[in-house]
């Protein structure tokens, strides 16, 4: 029997539920135990961070704990990690920070698979320092944001390349190893949204080369806040706006204000459910990268499942095409707009949503407009049942015409 599917929902109340969820890119469900930790660790003592009390120490080991968690789930360095609001808050003020030093005659790469948090913040701090934006081009045929195109994007005066580890519409994974690469070899940084990736793959940001890497616990069964890992000595050459008293050191001055300790608490827990998933023993990374690749593989198969029935359905087109790619499913169906299908779907008791999800970039390269598509989005919650049920669903609402 797999480890996914009926053997977790019994963790998740949320989809015992007699609706379908398939937007896990959206946000997924969250387990008991991770909601049980954020209560515990709330009505627990808890002050400001320090060594000296019980409740300074619950409030300092909460933090210390969750870079520690973080840093095993990305492959990164405890001492690199910082939290925020979202990655859409994190990446605004990162961009502020980093472009501090932008000049005229500088360019920066963003790139047309992005989710707006990886494009709006350096449109703008482009704008502020007066740099040029270039473009990587998503293959509107093949769903593809190729390598190799950035060789000729990126020359000694490129400062930043920002793109994403994966589509959060249409699933696209980049190969961001190609990609750091070749910024590196001009000295320029990468910044890479990890947010729809990290729910779906083992993320080792060194080997990416990722300088900067944003995530979001909410994507992966924690609570809603955004975190970015960097190497510490990276951080230490970055200068923040702060507040005076706050503390120089690194990570925290790039932490604003306290820290949400309970959530922090919360996201550990959510960590250590994924290493919990895991097949095999070992250290906490170990299990943690050995479940992803299991909870992938289990992922992949009902998006194949998925993928087999959306051929039969007339009408149907899937966006999703790209050689290396996550669970998650974009389409429209011919004659029926989005949200036509999505509260059709709704209907039937399966909740997938319509739109561009802040892609509207990729949308805008797909040429399909504001409108977007439908997206279906898999989580190891799902079960093969579901998938069979919502390519009935889905042939009944287009047959509906
Ligand atoms: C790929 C991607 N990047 C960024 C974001 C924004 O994340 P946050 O809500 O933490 O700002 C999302 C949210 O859906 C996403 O899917």
């Amino acid at each position: 029997m797999s480890t996914f599917g009926a053997a977790v929902r019994p963790d998740f109340p949320a989809v015992a539920n007699d609706f379908v969820f398939l937007d896990a890119p959206g946000g997924t469900q969250m387990p008991t135990v991770v909601a049980a930790k954020i209560a515990s660790t709330g009505v627990s003592p808890i002050s400001n961070r320090s060594r000296g009390s019980l409740p300074g120490r619950n409030a300092d080991d909460a933090v210390l704990e969750f870079r520690a968690a973080a840093a095993d789930l990305l492959g990164a360095d405890p001492a690199g990690i910082v939290q925020g609001r979202s990655a859409t808050q994190l990446t605004f003020d990162f961009s502020r920070t980093i472009s501090k030093t932008w000049a005229a005659g500088d360019n920066i790469v963003l790139s047309q698979a992005d989710h707006d948090c990886n494009v709006a913040p350096w449109l703008i701090a482009a704008e502020r320092a007066g740099v040029e934006v270039r473009w990587a081009k998503l293959d509107a045929a093949t769903s593809e944001l190729p390598a190799a195109q950035y060789e000729d994007l990126v020359d000694a005066r490129t400062r930043l390349v920002a793109v994403t580890a994966a589509s959060n519409l249409v699933g696209t994974q980049p190969d961001i190893a190609a990609i750091s690469a070749i910024a590196h070899a001009q000295n320029a940084l990468t910044y890479v949204d990890g947010v729809h990736y990290t729910a779906h793959a083992p993320v080792d940001v060194r080997d990416m080369g990722a300088d900067f890497f944003v995530a979001s616990p909410y994507k992966f069964f924690g609570p809603h806040f955004g975190m970015l890992a960097a190497s510490p000595e990276l951080l230490e050459t970055l200068h923040p706006d702060k507040l005076r008293p706050s503390p120089e050191t690194v990570p925290e001055r790039f932490e604003l204000g306290t820290l949400p300790y309970e959530m922090l608490a919360g996201a550990t827990a959510a960590i250590d459910y994924v290493a919990g998933l895991s097949p095999a023993g070992g250290t906490r990374r170990e299990r943690i990268v050995a479940a992803m690749l299991a909870m992938d593989e289990y992922e992949l198969e009902l998006r194949d499942a998925i993928e087999r029935g959306l051929a039969e359905i007339p009408g149907v087109t899937c966006y999703s095409r790209a050689q290396r790619r996550t669970s998650t499913l974009l389409i429209t169906v011919a004659g029926i707009t989005p949200l036509t299908i999505e509260a059709r779907l709704r209907e039937r008791g399966f909740l997938a949503q319509a739109g561009h999800f802040y892609a509207v970039e990729v949308c805008n390269a797909l040429g399909l407009g504001e409108q977007g598509g439908v997206r279906f989005g898999l989580a190891p919650y799902n079960t093969r049942e579901e998938v069979d049920g919502l390519l009935i669903a889905l042939a009944e609402a287009v047959a509906e015409g």
